[in-house]
């Protein structure tokens, strides 16, 4: 049972993710360079070739559009969405850098995306449509929105366990903060770490011949400190928990995680590989 207002939510959402933007551009290397696969495997998922016209979910910086719009061409285009205006304005820069004119920019949640029928042939989010309080609906407008017969992939995070660049700093704020863990129903990134939640998403969203797969995602600090940087400016749901608090306090939790991600990898360089769930269905 849903226990937030969407609405809110959405809001909240926003204004996060629209300060989470400069860590992106400071980080985009590094996350380009753990999860290209998965952005690559996403498009071919989605049956994605020379000429799609292809739709991507909450794209953020520009992933994985700017991976569709290299293999649908110049006769293909992708329309990249997202609520934020920071991330899409520097998912914009990198089409430009990367020499790509296939692509248009469009600000939106993913609730109130609209487009004609049969507009798009491949649908796409990655780490996206999960963050939407009404996804399945969400998933139900981008079905109508599809060619019947074509198909949208989607990715997410595994369960805590496996996913450990989020679990420790996560665990490690709750505990240090005293803070209960999301209401259930709350969206985020370790909010469908099943086949079945994830693959629910697309079945309840109308999707048919619904199959969910694995992948890792491996990433790489040079050190405690450069993991607890990377979190602090790239993952607005941790920030999130630990910024209404006194700055002391704030401090002291960011380097609690600083020490318990020292505890699981050492001292040197951290390396965490953590676990992916990439689904996708018929329209
Ligand atoms: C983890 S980032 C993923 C970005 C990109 N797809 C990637 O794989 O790197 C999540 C993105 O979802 C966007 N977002 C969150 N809630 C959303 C919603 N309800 N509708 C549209 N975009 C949303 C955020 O603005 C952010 O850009």
């Amino acid at each position: 049972m849903k226990t937030i207002d969407a609405q809110e939510f959405r809001a909240l959402q926003r204004g996060q993710w629209n300060e989470a933007a400069r860590g992106w551009r400071k980080w985009a290397g590094l996350i380009d360079d753990a999860s290209s696969e998965i952005s690559e495997r996403l498009v071919g998922l989605a049956g994605i070739g020379p000429g799609s016209r292809v739709l991507d979910v909450a794209a953020g910086y520009g992933e994985p559009t700017l991976s569709a719009a290299r293999r649908a061409g110049p006769g293909g285009r992708v329309v990249a969405t997202d609520m934020s205006a920071t991330m899409l304005a520097f998912g914009r820069e990198r089409a430009h850098a990367a020499g790509l004119g296939n692509i248009d920019f469009v600000e939106s949640a993913a609730s109130g995306l609209a487009f004609a029928p049969g507009s798009f042939d491949a649908a796409l989010s990655r780490f996206g449509i999960i963050f939407e309080p009404e996804a399945e609906r969400a998933a139900e407008r981008v079905r109508g929105f599809l060619t019947p017969g074509s198909r949208m992939a989607i990715a997410s995070w595994g369960p805590p366990e496996r996913v450990p660049f989020l679990a420790i700093p996560m665990r490690t704020a709750m505990a240090q903060l005293d803070v209960p863990p999301p209401a259930p129903g709350t969206p985020g990134p370790l909010s469908r770490p099943t086949p079945e939640a994830l693959g629910g998403l697309l079945i309840d969203g109308g999707f048919g011949d619904v199959v969910v797969e694995e992948a890792t995602v491996s990433f790489a600090w040079d050190s405690p400190e450069a993991f607890t940087t990377f979190i602090r400016e790239i993952a607005p749901p941790i920030q999130a928990m630990i910024a209404p608090h006194p700055p002391q306090v704030q401090e002291a939790t960011w380097a609690a995680i600083a020490g318990a991600v020292r505890d699981v990898a050492g001292d040197g360089e951290v390396r965490l590989d953590n676990l992916v769930l990439m689904a996708s269905g018929r329209a």
